[in-house]
């Protein structure tokens, strides 16, 4: 029954957005979105998340330094940077690397780096967080990845090499929407809006169950909390907030 009407709301929701459906048929709407649309929207969402997570992100970033390399030197690498939400959050002197699987934030990224003179950065990669090839193995203190475990097509392989790239010790960060409890109503909901959500918002999965990808990496430590990011009438409430260490 439940699946019925899952299918059902579905079929509505697709309706909706048919117009997307189709342009995306025609091959105009991945590169449509990918340039234009994802880069304008994700500003506005980065902004909004940051208000709602402001506390925590604070709590989470604040003992970075912590992870600094024996010269003091903090080496941080940001998987799927979109408009540098986070550069706020990293320590004075932190040297950044950036690297995303879309290079057309330019515009949304100089604004940050802009407010954000108090890091160097130090290289822009465009690169598959599957596949960080250009960046050595064990060369960086920190890894940060916000909201990108949701789009990445292949979680388990984002965090091998995420644990490649740090030296041991080191901290994978992370802060992600996740599936809701599957009794509840907000899971039913997630369901519906799955797969044209995911379309439209550029392969964002709205019920991966990301904490256990984590829990099943061969981190050392891992601290992960669940907790609910306040955005009324969206399907990506429930989230994953921590650090796990190489
Ligand atoms: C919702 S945005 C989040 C951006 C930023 N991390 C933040 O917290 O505001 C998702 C970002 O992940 C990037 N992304 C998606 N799939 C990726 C992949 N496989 N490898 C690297 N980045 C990816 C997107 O291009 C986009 O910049």
């Amino acid at each position: 029954m439940t699946e019925v009407s899952i299918l059902l709301f579905r079929a509505c929701l697709a309706l909706l957005a048919m117009p997307i459906y189709l342009l995306s048929f025609l091959g105009i709407w991945e590169p449509f979105c990918k340039k234009v649309f994802f880069p304008f929207f994700l500003e506005k969402l980065s902004a909004v998340h940051n208000r709602k997570t402001l506390r925590q992100k604070q709590e989470l970033f604040h003992n970075l330094p912590e992870f600094a390399g024996p010269s003091g030197e903090l080496k941080l690498l940001e998987i799927g940077t979109g408009c540098g939400a986070n550069f706020q959050f990293y320590p004075p002197g932190c040297k950044v690397t950036c690297t995303d699987i879309n290079p057309h934030f330019q515009k949304g990224l100089s604004r940050s780096m802009s407010q954000n003179q108090h890091l160097h950065y130090e290289r822009f990669l465009v690169a598959a967080a599957e596949d960080l090839s250009q960046v050595p193995s064990g060369s960086v203190d920190a890894v940060v990845c916000t909201l990108v475990l949701c789009s990445v097509k292949d979680v388990n392989r984002a965090l091998k090499e995420a644990q490649r790239v740090l030296r041991p010790g080191g901290a994978f960060y992370f802060l992600d929407h996740v599936a809701a409890d599957h009794s509840s109503w907000k899971y039913f909901w997630q369901q519906i809006c799955y797969p044209t959500w995911k379309l439209v918002f550029a392969g964002c999965c709205l019920t991966r169950e990301t904490w256990k990808s984590l829990e099943q990496a061969n981190f050392s430590e891992l601290k992960l909390q669940h907790i609910s990011v306040p955005l009324p009438w969206t399907p990506i409430k429930p989230h994953i907030i921590g650090y796990a260490v190489k």
